[in-house]
């Protein structure tokens, strides 16, 4: 493994959704009654919630991620000709208690007995993400969780990842950023902060700038990265 500056930070932030949490496994929970629709439903469903929070942001038209999730999953049902309110209702309550990864819960430990600090920053509403926490059982592992809300503007405005800083009193480069989104990785990068792809899907690097300084597979290989 090549050195990197992650051993010196002080702070790691995760992103939550696709990073933490298992996006898939709300469309999993109910495939039976989705059948030979589940992957696609969400793939679409994530697809265009991710559309909206940067459509909105560009727009300067801020709803909030529950309310973006829910006109994200519209838009996929009727892509998908999917009908059922009940089914729909069923997967947007499913959306706030998502499984972590299994790799998540042992990561967080590892750098929470280390004396690191920890925190999420998200896009999710506060709401959603108190919610998804406490489901998974990990708000003692948590130093802060941080969301857009305040700033009404989603990832990955530069904005966004400043609430770091505020939070925790770091300069950018005290911050080790963890983030399974491309697009979240090259954000925070340029931001400032040290930044780990966690590319569990082996995905090819986006077509941006600020590139990870390191990609892991598993979370199971952040604690050595950084030096735990
Ligand atoms: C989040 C999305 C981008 O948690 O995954 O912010």
């Amino acid at each position: 493994m090549t050195a990197t500056p992650l051993p010196a930070t002080t702070v790691c932030v995760f992103d939550a959704y696709g990073t933490l949490f298992d996006v898939a496994a709300a469309p999993r929970r109910w495939g039976n009654l989705l059948g030979d629709k589940a992957t696609a439903l969400a793939e679409a469903w994530r697809r265009k919630q991710l559309e909206y929070t940067w459509l909105r942001s560009l727009m300067g038209r801020y709803e909030d991620f529950w309310h973006v999730t829910g006109a994200a999953l519209d838009h996929a049902f009727a892509t998908l000709g999917l009908k059922d309110p009940a089914l729909r209702a069923r997967l947007m309550a499913s959306y706030l208690e998502l499984d972590a990864f299994p790799d998540a819960r042992a990561a967080l430990t590892r750098l929470k007995d280390a004396g690191r600090r920890t925190a999420i920053l998200s896009n999710g509403a506060p709401s959603m993400l108190a919610s998804l926490v406490s489901a998974a059982g990990i708000t003692r592992l948590l130093d802060a969780v941080l969301s857009v809300d305040r700033l009404a503007v989603y990832k990955p405005h530069p904005s966004v990842y400043a609430l770091v800083g505020e939070r925790f009193a770091c300069t950018p480069a005290d911050v080790c950023f963890v983030s399974a989104n491309g697009w979240d990785v090259a954000g925070a990068n340029t931001f400032g902060f040290q930044t780990v792809w966690i590319n569990r899907t082996d995905q090819p690097c986006e077509g941006l700038p600020g590139r990870p300084v390191a990609t892991i597979a598993s979370l199971d290989d952040l604690p050595a990265l950084l030096g735990v």
